[in-house]
């Protein structure tokens, strides 16, 4: 397996971009593919069967097309449904969001009351009760709570304003009045809406994303498996969307940066 090739990042569209974000600044020299399914999105209100489905594609997608050497699963409702069964069917090493982003927020938090937003599939899984039951060993019982709705914000490229406020104020209810000290995104188009969500919880309530956690999964990972590019150069970085090439690069590009100036299309088959 050679170093040279890139590492392959997707997401149900622009949410992933956060875990791309702090993989790129962790490991400039590392080429980098981005796939955003924004034809499909979201994936937070689909059966976790079909997710499942979509995330095997997309992996297959990267792995035979793109020869990616490590795949990140930056989007914790596909982690949810299909982690597991990615790992044992490819043989590049892949990572998901909600370990690294649990661990995150067992180090962080000092009372153990730790909150956990996330898409309907995600909550529903019971994936982040699962992580924290293995991961802490303080018995950390935290409150997972679904958030319908944020998602679409992010993808319309609205960050901000009275409507997210709003929506923000009535989904965020049980977490204001179960006084956690730290709240874990465990979504990752929510660290996009940061600011309305700690103007809801209140600045005493510590934001948790996975994206730096897993980036530094990302770096052990390939530095264990002999991986890491060597030499100090710039990564190339590649950006698809199987939907509107031009509005995911508009939108991309204010989130992300004047490095998403542009994007490549892909197309399901119609069949998908
Ligand atoms: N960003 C994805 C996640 O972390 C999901 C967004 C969606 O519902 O498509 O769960």
């Amino acid at each position: 397996m050679s170093r040279e090739k890139p590492i392959g990042i997707f997401d149900s569209g622009f949410g992933g971009l956060t875990v791309a974000r702090a993989v790129m600044d962790l490991l400039p020299s590392e080429d980098v593919v981005y796939f955003g399914d924004t034809a499909r999105y979201p994936y937070g209100p689909r059966e976790l069967h079909e997710v499942r489905e979509f995330a095997i594609e997309i992996t297959d997608y990267l792995v035979n097309e793109h020869d990616v050497k490590l795949l990140v699963v930056a989007c914790n409702t596909a982690a949810a449904a299909a982690l597991d069964e990615l790992s044992e069917k490819v043989s590049v090493p892949i990572i998901g969001v909600i370990a690294p982003g649990t661990q995150a927020a067992i180090d962080v938090s000092e009372t153990g009351r730790i909150g956990v937003i996330g898409t309907v599939g995600t909550i529903n899984s019971g994936a982040y009760l699962r992580a924290f039951s293995e991961l802490s060993n303080a018995q950390v019982e935290p409150l997972t709570l679904a958030c319908p709705g944020f998602v679409e914000f992010v993808e319309r490229g609205e960050s901000s304003g009275e409507q997210l406020l709003i929506l923000a104020e009535r989904l965020l209810a049980p977490i204001v009045s179960a006084s956690v000290d730290t709240l874990l995104l465990g979504c990752t188009h929510y660290p996009y809406l940061a600011r309305a969500i700690g103007q809801v919880v209140g600045s005493e309530v510590v934001l948790v994303s996975s994206a730096d956690e897993t980036a530094f999964a990302v770096a052990r990972k390939l530095n264990d498996s002999g991986l890491l590019v060597e030499e100090e150069k710039e990564g190339k970085r590649v950006f698809i969307s199987s939907g509107d090439v031009s509005w995911f690069a508009e939108v991309g590009q204010r989130l992300f940066g004047p490095e998403l100036a542009s994007a490549q299309a892909h197309e399901w088959s119609p069949s998908t």
